[in-house]
């Protein structure tokens, strides 16, 4: 099943044209959604503000070579690693949902224009990495959903009180989960209850992509911008108009170690 492409055999009852536009359909949906929701929360105006502020305090000019090292290390170390979640399980669920995700839209992609088709060879390389993507994003996002979502982990509150902000995790998790399960049951000849999960697949694509502006979708433009301007900030002095930290020792006393810290 892993290295089975499920889109070439739905191409014998789908043009692959339509799956073609379908998926440039969601990018649509994902450049619409984020714009408005920037207009909206007029994140993008308090952003470029507060950096236009932070500059006026600055104490150092960087050059095109520094300013370039610190957003290719921001890049690789906070952005691709997700540093800010610190070391520990929050991070590795991000890291596995976060590479899982990017793999499973990008095989999507790969798979629907480039091996999809009559006349189209088959990729078992891209058939498979479609496969590891989706479960890189359920084994993440699952362990999230069930064990550290704050309000579950920190607010006792249980696993199955859903509110809006659950969206996009929601969504996400459904895409995946019902992506697996459509081509699990198509490659098993289980045709009635393919056709069921490969119209949940396109129902939470849709849920997922048509709810960009509702949802948490966009902090994956928004969090790599501010990981960036934080670090243009320290290294030109700014420090975004924060004060400078304290040069005394960090002491928190032994009260500190009675209790994991759970306070967000
Ligand atoms: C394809 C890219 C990404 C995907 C699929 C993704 C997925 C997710 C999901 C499902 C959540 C849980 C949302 C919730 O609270 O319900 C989340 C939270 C979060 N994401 Fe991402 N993310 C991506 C990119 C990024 C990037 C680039 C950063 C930072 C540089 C980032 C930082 C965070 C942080 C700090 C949280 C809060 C985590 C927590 O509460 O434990 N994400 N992300």
């Amino acid at each position: 099943m892993l290295s089975n492409n499920p889109f070439s055999i739905l191409a014998e009852t789908v043009s692959p044209l339509a799956m073609q536009y379908f998926i440039i359909a969601m990018i649509l949906l994902i450049a619409i959604g984020t714009i408005i929701q920037m207009i909206h929360h007029k994140n993008l105006t308090y952003f470029f503000n507060n950096a236009k502020k932070a500059k006026l305090s600055a104490t150092k000019e960087l050059g095109i070579g520094e300013k370039t090292s610190i957003i290719a290390k921001t890049t690789v170390v906070d952005i691709g690693t997700t540093s800010e979640l610190g070391f520990g399980k929050r991070r590795l669920a991000h890291v596995l949902g976060m590479y899982g995700t990017i793999l499973f839209w990008l095989s999507s992609a790969v798979l629907v224009f480039c091996y999809t088709g009559v006349g189209k060879s088959n990729s078992e390389t891209w058939s498979m990495l479609w496969h590891i993507g989706a479960i890189l994003t359920c084994l993440g996002g699952y362990w999230f959903w069930f064990f550290l979502r704050v309000d579950v982990s920190a607010e006792a509150h249980p696993w199955y009180r859903i509110i809006k902000a659950d969206l996009f995790v929601l969504a996400l998790l459904a895409c995946a989960t019902f992506g697996l399960a459509w081509s699990y049951t198509q490659f098993n000849n289980q045709m009635g209850l393919s056709y069921l999960f490969l119209t949940l697949f396109v129902a939470s694509n849709l849920i997922l992509f048509g709810g960009v502006y509702w949802s948490k979708f966009a902090h994956m433009f928004y969090k790599p911008g501010a990981a960036i301007q934080k670090n243009l900030a320290e290294a030109d002095g700014s420090r975004d108009n924060l004060p400078p930290p304290a040069d005394a020792p960090e002491q928190f006393g032994l009260g500190i170690k009675r209790e994991e810290p759970k306070h967000y």
